[in-house]
C-alpha cells in the first residue's frame, strides 16, 4: 500500500551514522510526495500516534531499502557463468557476446523487465546500472525502472577502443560513444513523470576498452551536464597493469586527467587502489562500489574496506552482476564480511598467524555491511536516502520472519540490537520481504 501522507508505526534499524539505531514504535509521517517529514520516538517531546497510523505487523522490521552501486543488466542471463576464468578471458569469450545481443529490443525488454522486478523484490530500492552500447536497449532500461518504481542511475556502455573490443560489440568511434551517450542523458531527463527517480550516467566502461579521445570527451560531457560518471577501476593485476602501462599513472589519476572524478561518481572494485588514491576520491568526493562477492573470482585479492573507509571515501556495496554470481546486497553484504576476516587473518594454513599476510584490524561486522548496504551507497552517490531521516525519501523493506518459506527465523523475543541485525543480514531471503516501497509507493507488496 501507498504510504505517501501517511504515518506508519514500526520497529526496525537504520544506520544513519556509523553505530546501529533500533527503533521501536516509532512514528514515521512520509509526506505527499513520499518523503519523510517527521520520526518520533516513544518518550520524545511531540511523539504521539494518530489515530489512523498503518501498524506493521507485530514481529516485522523495517530496514532503509539497500542500494546496489553496480549492476550490468544486461548480464542477468550469465548469472554464475565461467568464473573460473580470468576477468579478461570472460569479457571476451562469454560477456561481450551476451552484450551484443541487446541490439535485439525484445530481448533487453525481456531480461530487464525480470533483473528490475527481481531486485526490487529483494530489497534493492537504488540500482547503478550499466546498460550496453545500445541507445535504445538502455533507454529502455531506464523507462522499465522508473515504470516499475526502482530508483536508478542508468548509463550507455561506452568502449570504442578496437584494440580490446570486439568488433560486433563497440562504439564505432569515440564520437559515436558520446554521441550516444549525450542522447541518452537527454531521454532519461525528459521522460514523463520523471521527477529525478531515473538519472542518467557517464559511462566508460574501463580505461582499456576506451580511447583516450573517448575518455577526454566523455570527461568532458560529465562537466557539462554535471552527470556522475560510473565505471570500473584498479579491479584486477591485469586491469591494474593496462593502465600503468598505458598512461604511467594508476587508474585513478588517468580518470582524475580525463575529467572523469566529478562529485558522486562511483568506481567499482578499487581492489588495487592506492592511498594517494583514496586520497584523491576522498577528495573529488568519488565513491567506491565495493563487490566482494565479484572481487573473489576476478579480482585476486581482497578489497582493503577499512583502508578507504578510514580514508574518508565513500563506500557502499555492488552486486557487480554477472562477476558476482549472486543478484542481490544480501550476499555482497556477508561476503563483504566474510572476505574482510579472511584479509585480517591471510588465507595460507601452511604459515604460523603472524606470517599468513594478514592486515590487522580488517576486519568489519554486520552492522557495518548494513551500513555500507544502505547509508554508505547513499553517501557515495548523494542521494537522500538509506535511512529514515526527515527530508529522505521513503525508500524501505519490510522484513518478516514468520513468512513460512522464508530462511530468517527469530526464536527469542528478547535478541534484540547488532545480535538481531545480524541474524536478519545473514538469514533473510526474498520471501522474507514481504514490502519494498520506493518514495513511499509500494513497488512490491
Ligand atoms: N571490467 C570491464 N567490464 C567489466 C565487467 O563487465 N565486469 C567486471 N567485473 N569487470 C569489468
Ligand atoms: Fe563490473
Amino acid at each position: 500500500m501507498s504510504l505517501r501522507g501517511r504515518a506508519v508505526l514500526a520497529r526496525g534499524f537504520h544506520a544513519p551514522e556509523a553505530p546501529l539505531e533500533e527503533f521501536r514504535d516509532a512514528v514515521i509521517e512520509v509526506d505527499d510526495a513520499g518523503v519523510i517529514a517527521s520520526v518520533r520516538h516513544p518518550g520524545s517531546d511531540l511523539y504521539s500516534v494518530p489515530s489512523d497510523v498503518l501498524r506493521l505487523p507485530e514481529g516485522t522490521l523495517l530496514l532503509p531499502g539497500f542500494v546496489d552501486l553496480h549492476v550490468h543488466a544486461p548480464q542477468y542471463p550469465q548469472l554464475g557463468t565461467a568464473l573460473d576464468e580470468p576477468l579478461e578471458v570472460w569479457l571476451q569469450r562469454y560477456t561481450f557476446p551476451l552484450e551484443a545481443r541487446y541490439a535485439d529490443l525484445a530481448f533487453a525488454e525481456r531480461v530487464y523487465r525480470r533483473l528490475v522486478k527481481d531486485l526490487l523484490a529483494s530489497g534493492t530500492t537504488t540500482a547503478l546500472y550499466f546498460g550496453t552500447v545500445h541507445l535504445e536497449a538502455t533507454q529502455r532500461l531506464a523507462e522499465l525502472c522508473l515504470e516499475l518504481g526502482q530508483r536508478a542511475l542508468v548509463g550507455k556502455v561506452a568502449m570504442d577502443h578496437p584494440e580490446n573490443c570486439p568488433d560486433f560489440y563497440r562504439d564505432p568511434s569515440p564520437e559515436a560513444a558520446v554521441a550516444g551517450t549525450r542522447a541518452l542523458i537527454d531521454h532519461i531527463r525528459a521522460l514523463p513523470g520523471n521527477e529525478g527517480l531515473v538519472q542518467p550516467v557517464v559511462m566508460p566502461r574501463f580505461i582499456p576498452a576506451c580511447s583516450d579521445k573517448a575518455l577526454e570527451l566523455l570527461g568532458a560531457l560529465a562537466e557539462e551536464t554535471g552527470c556522475r560518471v560510473h565505471t570500473h577501476v584498479s579491479e584486477s593485476d591485469w586491469e591494474h597493469g593496462y593502465v600503468l602501462e598505458r598512461h604511467g599513472r594508476t587508474d585513478a589519476e588517468s580518470l582524475a586527467h580525463f575529467g572523469l572524478l566529478t562529485p558522486h561518481s562511483v568506481l567499482a572494485h578499487g581492489n588495487f587502489l592506492s592511498a594517494s588514491d583514496f586520497a584523491l576520491l576522498q577528495r573529488r568526493q568519488v565513491g567506491v562500489a565495493h563487490c566482494p562477492l565479484s572481487n573473489a573470482y576476478f579480482a585476486g585479492s581482497v578489497f582493503p574496506l577499512r583502508k578507504a573507509l578510514q580514508a574518508g571515501v565513500s563506500v557502499g556495496l555492488g552486486s557487480d552482476i554477472s562477476g558476482g554470481p549472486a543478484g542481490t546486497v544480501w550476499e555482497n553484504a556477508r561476503q563483504a564480511v566474510t572476505a574482510a576476516r579472511m584479509l585480517e587473518s591471510g588465507v595460507d594454513p601452511s604459515l604460523a598467524p603472524d606470517a599468513r599476510g594478514g592486515q590487522g584490524g580488517a576486519r568489519v561486522d554486520a552492522v557495518n555491511a548494513f551500513r555500507l548496504a544502505t547509508r554508505g551507497g547513499a553517501e557515495a552517490l548523494g542521494l537522500p536516502v538509506g535511512a529514515f531521516r526527515e527530508g529522505m525519501a521513503f525508500d524501505a523493506m519490510l522484513v518478516d520472519p514468520s513468512v513460512e518459506a522464508g530462511t530468517l527465523r527469530v526464536f527469542d523475543e528478547d535478541v534484540e540490537g547488532a545480535r538481531l541485525l545480524e541474524r536478519v543480514l545473514y538469514g533473510t531471503s526474498k520471501p522474507n520481504i514481504t514490502s519494498v516501497w520506493v518514495n513511499g509507493e509500494a513497488v512490491v507488496g
